[in-house]
């Protein structure tokens, strides 16, 4: 699968709760080494993680009242420009030069995640093109991070074409059965597919009707995702959200967060409604992914996201959200 060169985009790569003002965070998104740290007041930063300097990467560094700190020589670096503004040792007649400074990004907050503005966004358009505002958490969440040993084009058409391969949720079969064709929603490709509970056996009828559905929502430029997994009336039971972005050498970053939405699902098992009583997580998503699965899937819905992706004329279905 091809990626084309897509505009500017905000990528989720870090949950929230992750990015803290003591300690940076390091992460790779969309093949750049970033540095996240917020400031005594909660705002978040990302810097490029590479003092300018010697080359250090800035989160081994410290968060300090001005910034954050490189770890080797001590240089700060302010959040919001990059800018140094110290610099240990400097005689009382010499001052920062001003060309001195770490390339900064810009950074929103959305949905739990930390977004990075990659490939020209401005600071002063703070929400544009961020994941679903409709993520809107009832009672317990469950999240994570990983990086996978999967291309992230691949792991965004196998999102599609078998998401069974990447993530599970608790007590569900998904089948290879789409319910209709992928649609364009707005700057996303959206697909149904058929499931089913483990426990229950599919009739041999010709059409089926399924008693759950797994929508994948895929945004056309950058790496969000959600699943959601629907009663047959399209209600939700489970809503993940995840950021999905290039890392280095072939592998893909994942931060992710999700819940159970407490519907009544009276053709629930027993067993499915007791684990969620005790309050154990809906949904797992995958670490570890089977590089037969992966080999054995179809290419099927994942020429839609190639061809949107492209630009081409590929006949969507009008929707009420785009
Ligand atoms: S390498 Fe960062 S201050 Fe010298």
């Amino acid at each position: 699968m091809t990626t084309p060169d897509l505009p500017p985009v905000w990528w989720a790569c870090a949950l929230s709760e992750s990015v803290n003002d003591k300690q940076p965070l390091a992460v790779v998104c969309n093949g750049e080494a970033l540095a996240l740290f917020r400031n005594a007041s909660g705002e978040a930063f990302a810097l490029e993680d590479r003092c300018p300097h010697r080359r250090v990467p800035l989160s081994l560094g410290t968060v300090k009242p001005g910034g954050l700190q490189c770890g080797y020589h001590g240089w700060t670096f302010d959040g919001r420009t990059g800018a140094c503004t110290a610099i240990p040792n400097l005689r009382d007649t010499e001052r920062v030069p001003p060309r001195y400074g770490a390339r900064a990004y810009p950074v929103a907050e959305a949905n739990g995640f930390v977004h990075v503005g990659l490939g020209g966004l401005e600071r002063s358009r703070p929400t544009q093109g961020l994941s679903s505002a409709g993520y809107q958490p009832q009672g317990r969440e469950f999240t994570g991070a990983a990086t996978v040993n999967m291309a992230h084009g691949e792991y965004l058409a196998a999102m599609l074409d078998g998401p069974d391969c990447l993530l599970a949720f608790d007590g569900v079969r998904m089948t290879d059965f789409f319910l209709g064709d992928a649609r364009r929603e707005g700057g996303a490709l959206v697909l149904d597919r058929g499931a089913v509970w483990k426990n229950q056996m599919l009739p041999s009828n010709f059409v089926v009707d399924y008693p759950l559905i797994v929508r994948t929502t895929l945004a056309l430029a950058g790496g969000a995702v959600q699943v959601d997994l629907l009663d047959a009336d399209e209600s939700p039971v489970v809503t993940v959200l995840m950021g999905a972005s290039p890392n280095r050498r072939g592998t893909t970053s994942l931060c992710w967060r999700g819940f159970w939405h407490a519907a009544r699902l009276p053709g629930a098992p027993l067993r499915w409604r007791s684990a969620r009583a005790l309050g154990k997580p809906p949904f797992e998503v995958f670490h570890d992914i089977k590089g037969a699965a992966i080999a054995a899937l179809l290419v099927a819905p994942s020429r839609d996201l190639d061809a949107a992706r492209a630009g081409l004329a590929v006949p969507f279905r009008a929707s009420a959200a785009a």
